[in-house]
């Protein structure tokens, strides 16, 4: 997802803090912010920085209060880091915590959040599950949770007039709820969903051996397979398909948002024969006066 676009998605958000530490606290000197993120330097950081400054540079906004912003990094795979990482900006005075990006870290981070009652906002984790708010009290999302990404895998499915499909996906949160009601509405469809697979992922992608589960949807005969998982795992298990002979003519690929939304998927030049044809849903974002102004 672009910075811009990002920033768009954060600037309510922070407005929205505004209000919240006005009313609640009175204008306090300064607010921080805490920032999880999986690397140093990516354009989702940059993104919550460029927010805060533009907030500290308005008159209008939050006049007498300064926000700062602290971040930390993790391994979005490794559940322990993530807490830490959290307890880390918590200790840091963090009034509210923002990230980290995949469901299961934001799962991970929430227990520590809601634990210490500090609100946290996950900007793209789609997990139909995050929305229980009894599970997650202290969790605010800002992108809509896959179960509307299904209807619109629905709606695809059905221009294509497909009866018969396969579904796999990364063993995670994202990967398996994200296709829960893919598959109800199927059902309720009497389509037929031959086969369901998922795939063990780790830190290291290279690690990603799915050939099995490839063998298993290639003996069923159905060809039109839908795909549920991140780019950085997504562009392995293409690239042994390929191999395979499942993705040339003939074979349908249906990828979802963390499969396009990645910029991974578009900076491999030439593009590879496996991410050729492929069909997808990705999110629109929002397009707020904003966003021309700072284009
Ligand atoms: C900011 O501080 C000024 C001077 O102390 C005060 O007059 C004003 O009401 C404050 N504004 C807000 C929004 O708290
Ligand atoms: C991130 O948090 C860990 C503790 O979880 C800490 O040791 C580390 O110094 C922090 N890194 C940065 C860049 O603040």
């Amino acid at each position: 997802m672009a910075g811009l676009q990002t920033f768009v998605l954060y600037l309510p958000l922070i407005l929205h803090l505004r209000w919240t530490v006005r009313v609640a606290a009175g204008a306090p000197a300064t607010v921080t912010i805490g920032g999880i993120f999986s690397n140093r330097n990516t354009v989702e950081e940059d993104a919550l920085r460029f927010a805060a400054k533009f907030i500290n540079t308005r008159r209008d906004i939050l006049p007498n209060t300064t926000l700062t912003v602290v971040t930390n990094y993790t391994e979005v795979f490794q559940t322990f880091q993530c807490m830490q990482s959290a307890c880390f900006l918590a200790e840091l005075g963090a009034a509210v915590i923002i990230g980290p990006r995949s469901s299961t870290a934001v799962k991970t981070v929430n227990n520590v959040c809601s634990g210490l009652h500090i609100p946290h906002i996950a900007p793209v984790a789609t997990d139909p599950l995050l929305g229980n708010q009894r599970m997650y009290p202290y969790l605010l999302r800002m992108s809509s949770p896959d179960t509307e990404q299904s209807r619109a895998l629905i709606a695809l499915v059905k221009h294509f007039g497909w009866t018969r499909m396969c579904i796999l996906t990364s063993l995670n949160d994202y990967g398996m709820n994200g296709v829960v009601e893919f598959q109800s509405v199927a059902a309720s469809y009497n389509w037929d969903v031959v086969s369901v697979q998922q795939f063990q992922v780790n830190s290291d992608p290279s690690k990603i051996d799915v050939r099995l589960q490839l063998q298993k949807i290639k003996g069923t005969g159905v060809r039109v397979i839908i795909l549920n998982c991140l780019a950085i795992h997504g562009m392995r298990v293409l690239e042994q398909a390929e191999k395979m002979g499942l993705t040339w003519r003939g074979w349908a690929w249906i990828v979802t948002d963390g499969f396009t939304g990645m910029a991974e998927v578009t900076a491999k030049k030439p593009i590879p024969h496996y991410l050729q044809g492929l069909v997808g849903t990705r999110p629109a974002p929002g397009r707020g006066g904003l966003l021309t102004k700072t284009e």
